[in-house]
């Protein structure tokens, strides 16, 4: 029933997140894990910090013609800005540039009981209507659920694993969806592991047609969602990296044998790719697909905030923007598939953290 209430806000929700030569930024990096920048940059993880850091995000000018989205924190969610900035809340001054406000949903990973070693499942659906209501009410529109599985040498995925993680992203995906936010949907597949790109494609399908199932199953609303994937890779310590192109033509054929053509927009993590990488293959994925039903976007967290964090510094707000920038402009480029590798700054150092948590 709420559902049918929300149906065309969620479909133009959606449709403005995946205008065309755009993508989202994912600034939703728990407590815990921003801290983990700021140690990079020697800066103290304390409030004052988070703060100053993300209005910098929020004040960046001309951001939102590359970046149609941002995916909060809760915290920042609720957060008011530093008073160079205004004072106001800080969703507000996302707002007030046209980007939608997002918000992360999902309460972390826990080991998977009866899985195989490492493997998880996502937890949040406990209170999540009620939490989906609040975030709403405060200007909310889309959430974030990340479901993570690996491929491993001992067998990974298990099926128990890739069933569990589709089940858990369609019961989140259907409660947010009543209370009005778009869900996008991430099934991440780590980067971690030696093996080859044609097993990741393998695993890939499969993980993304039992999530498909499970949406069916619990009545998502397709064209009122998104899906956030990796791209299809290598693993890292893989000895045959593929190139770009490659990388562009396998996560086509993966997309393409796999998700509904009702959804409005694919929008890729990082996942670890370094930053020009992930414009590259971004660039290169849109190459291989031209025609594909899909908007064929990005949803980058360490990709587009790494260099704006070192150039930051803790205090230099103006470079800190003008490294977002560079690297807003060379995704957006990418998702249109017209991206000139190295026409924008960037710092080559390799994102790729293993096991990564966000
Ligand atoms: P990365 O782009 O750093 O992989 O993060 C995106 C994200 O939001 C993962 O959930």
């Amino acid at each position: 029933m709420a559902l049918q209430a929300f149906r065309d806000e969620l479909a133009s929700t959606a449709a403005a997140l995946a205008a065309p030569g755009t993508g989202l930024l994912a600034a939703d990096e728990s407590t815990g894990t921003i801290g983990k920048r700021f140690d990079a940059i020697g800066l103290e993880n304390s409030e004052e910090n988070r703060r100053a850091y993300r209005s910098l995000l929020a004040t960046t000018e001309g951001l939102s013609e590359h970046i149609s989205g941002v995916i909060l924190f809760e915290e920042t969610l609720f957060q008011d800005s530093t008073t160079e900035a205004g004072g106001g809340p800080i969703v507000e001054l996302f707002k007030a540039q046209g980007i939608v406000p997002g918000i992360k949903v999902d309460q972390g990973v826990e080991p998977l009981a009866g899985g195989l070693e490492g493997e998880s499942w996502c937890t949040g659906l406990k209170g999540l209507a009620e939490r989906a209501a609040r975030y709403y009410e405060r200007g909310a529109r889309f959430a974030k659920w990340r479901a993570v599985l690996q491929i491993s040498s001992h067998g990974s995925p298990s099926e128990l694993s890739v069933k569990e993680n589709a089940w858990g992203l369609a019961r989140y995906a259907r409660t947010v969806q009543e209370q009005g936010l778009v869900p996008i949907v991430e099934p991440e597949i780590l980067m971690d592991g030696e093996h080859d790109i044609t097993t990741t494609a393998a695993v890939q399908e499969w993980v993304l047609r039992t999530t498909y199932e499970a949406l069916a199953v619990n009545g998502v609303f397709l064209e009122g969602s998104l899906l956030k994937p990796s791209m299809t890779c290598a693993g890292a310590a893989c000895p045959q990296q593929p190139t770009a192109e490659e990388v562009g033509e396998f996560t086509a054929r993966t997309l393409m044998r796999t998700v509904p053509s009702a959804v409005p927009a694919i929008l890729f993590l990082s996942g670890g790719l370094s930053e020009e990488d992930a414009s590259l293959c971004l660039n290169a994925v849109n190459q291989a697909a031209s025609g594909a039903p899909w908007h064929l976007g990005f949803s980058y967290g360490r990709a587009l905030q790494h260099s704006c964090i070192k150039h930051w510094a803790g205090s230099d707000l103006k470079a800190g923007q003008a490294a977002l920038m560079a690297r807003a402009r060379a995704n957006g480029a990418a998702s249109l598939g017209g991206y000139v590798a190295g026409s924008e700054p960037s710092d080559d150092s390799s994102l790729f953290v293993a096991n990564y948590s966000y």
